[in-house]
């Protein structure tokens, strides 16, 4: 049976207070713990660094989904100390030789994932799909939590899934930005199977294993 993924976008999380939301998200059996790395540049906002990577990683078993929102991501893949079931994603945007950096991400061990913003075209990754692990598709402009989503990218889940199984590869589809009850559906029957939790899902209320279990809900 299909079981989405949840990942808990840690930027929403109380940062105070960040091993005790950590522990919450674990108790909630979220799949994976979503980390944006922001640039300034990229995007036009910071968030965190490698620093507090590492010290999450000291204080959790759950993989890591690192999101990096920044220029010359091919100068810092290996600052995170990727493990096997991480994903670490860039964007297509920000890189001109994708082939390569695919082939570094997974020496380094970890799913090997290009992101997309909204406006980006799938033509760019058309001739990537055999070197990828995964395609993070956003539904929002990178840079800050709470937006509205995009729903012309509905569309673009749909073509994605067809173009991955017309070449019958095995690529996951990951929406980030905004994603919550009035479009989880819908993206889920487009073809998306990992869903970035925020602000709009799981951390909606304090109460985050009822919010990941309503994010599982069949629909
Ligand atoms: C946006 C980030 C998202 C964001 C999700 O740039 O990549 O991960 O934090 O938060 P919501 O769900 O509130 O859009
Ligand atoms: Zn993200």
């Amino acid at each position: 049976m299909f079981r989405p993924k949840i990942s808990a976008s840690l930027m929403c999380a109380d940062l105070g207070n960040i091993a005790a939301e950590i522990k919450k998200l674990e108790k909630a059996g979220v799949d994976y713990l979503h980390i944006d790395i922001m640039d300034g540049h990229f995007v036009p906002n910071f968030t965190f660094g490698p620093d507090l990577v590492k010290k999450i990683r000291g204080f959790s078993h759950l993989p890591l989904d690192i999101h990096l929102m920044i220029e010359h991501p091919e100068q810092y893949l290996d600052l995170w100390e990727l493990k096997k079931r991480d994903i670490l994603s860039f964007h297509i945007e920000a890189n001109l030789h994708p082939q390569r950096v695919l082939a570094q991400i997974k020496t380094l061990g970890a799913k090997a994932t290009i992101a997309l913003n909204p406006a980006t075209p799938l033509s760019t990754i058309q001739y990537l799909l055999p070197e990828l692990d995964l395609v993070l598709l956003m539904t929002v402009n990178p840079g800050f939590a709470g937006q509205k989503w995009i729903p012309a990218v509905l569309d673009k889940v749909r073509e994605l899934k067809t173009m991955i199984q017309k070449q019958n590869l095995k690529i996951e589809i990951e929406v980030d930005g905004n994603i919550g009850e009035h479009n989880l559906g819908l993206l889920k029957k487009a073809g998306a199977n990992i869903f970035v939790g925020g602000s709009s899902s799981v951390f909606a209320s304090p109460a985050y294993v009822k919010n990941t279990r309503q994010m599982r809900k069949p629909r």
